[in-house]
């Protein structure tokens, strides 16, 4: 059952002293059994840091939802390919928790590798550790680009609802395979968790923000935004009524072939739950999603589109 609208201990978006800093999963489940045991229910948003308006839209959603708001912040070594940018991910603690604390976050977790996983260098790849085996949807699209990808991702959400023990997560649909992969997760594993898919918040111009956009230089960032213009596309053709998948796919290939500096892994039509390919647009919900190489930022997007 959904917590009632508004919070039982609301603290006002000014009251800035009392957030929690919790750095072992231990201290942030004793707090959380605490909430727990006097009958307050947990909203939890789980990110990666460097936070912007679309991070914070979720913690919106569950502050509104529940009686106490969880943010935890931890770039997870597990879901980075050996090639990707886990060292020079954006880190800004200091920022970050002033931001949570301003609109009246009750706790942060902010874990180490070491907290989390008792190395500094975990490896669920190989087989030793155990670790969640996301099935089918998990394989394709991102799955495919970032080999072991979503097995980090899934085991690292796990471990984050055992240490915070929530009762609702709030992930955006900017990740859509990845709230996907979560909510058939949570659903399969009987977690009793409620994964809230909230929506994209975009820049002024379309763009999804995402806390790789800072890597983008001023060119490569005014070539990013045919990933959206290509969605919108593929969307407004969907809306006058095409219906061959290809159709909407060829579209969408062709605006982004316009733009040198996006290099497009891949633009396709899909069935919303299982991320399966479509051939045709039926009353079935559907997405487009893309996914490309600006330069060498990886972005992905996604939008709806309209059922005939
Ligand atoms: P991160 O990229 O920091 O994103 C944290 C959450 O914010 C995710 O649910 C993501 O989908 C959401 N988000 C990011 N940009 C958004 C936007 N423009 N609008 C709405 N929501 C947005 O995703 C991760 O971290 C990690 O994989 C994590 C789930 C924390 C596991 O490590």
């Amino acid at each position: 059952m959904r917590g009632q609208k508004g919070r039982k201990n609301a603290k006002g978006p000014t009251d800035r002293s009392a957030m929690l800093m919790l750095e072992t999963p231990k201290e942030m489940q004793a707090v959380s059994e605490t909430w727990r045991g006097s009958g307050q229910e947990i909203g939890f948003v789980p990110t990666m840091g460097a936070l912007h308006e679309g991070h914070l839209s979720l913690f919106r959603r569950a502050q509104e939802e529940s009686d106490r708001v969880v943010a935890s912040i931890f770039v997870n070594p597990t879901q980075f390919g050996a090639n990707e940018d886990f060292d020079t991910y954006p880190r800004r603690l200091r920022r970050d928790r002033e931001r949570l604390e301003e609109v009246g976050c009750d706790a942060l977790f902010v874990p180490s590798v070491e907290a989390m996983y008792g190395t500094s260098s975990p490896n669920v790849d190989s087989g030793e550790r155990p670790h969640v085996e996301v099935g089918r949807i998990g394989h394709l699209w991102e799955g495919l680009e970032r080999p072991g990808h979503f097995r980090g991702v899934a085991t690292v959400v796990a471990m984050l609802f055992h240490a915070v023990l929530p009762h609702r997560a709030y992930f955006g649909e900017k990740d859509y395979q990845q709230l996907k992969v979560i909510q058939n997760m949570a659903r399969s594993l009987l977690f009793g968790i409620e994964i809230v898919g909230c929506p994209t918040v975009r820049e002024s111009d379309g763009l999804a923000m995402s806390s790789r956009n800072a890597y983008l230089s001023e060119e490569e960032r005014e070539a990013a935004i045919k990933l959206y213009q290509a969605l919108n596309a593929a969307a407004e053709l969907a809306r006058k009524g095409a219906r061959d998948a290809s159709v909407l796919a060829r579209k969408m290939h062709d605006i982004c072939d316009t733009e040198p500096l996006v290099e497009l892994q891949y633009a396709a039509v899909v069935e919303a739950e299982t991320l399966t390919p479509l051939e045709c647009v039926d009353e079935h919900p559907a997405r487009a999603i893309v996914a490309a190489h600006v330069g060498t930022t990886h972005l992905v997007d996604n939008i709806e589109l309209p059922s005939p």
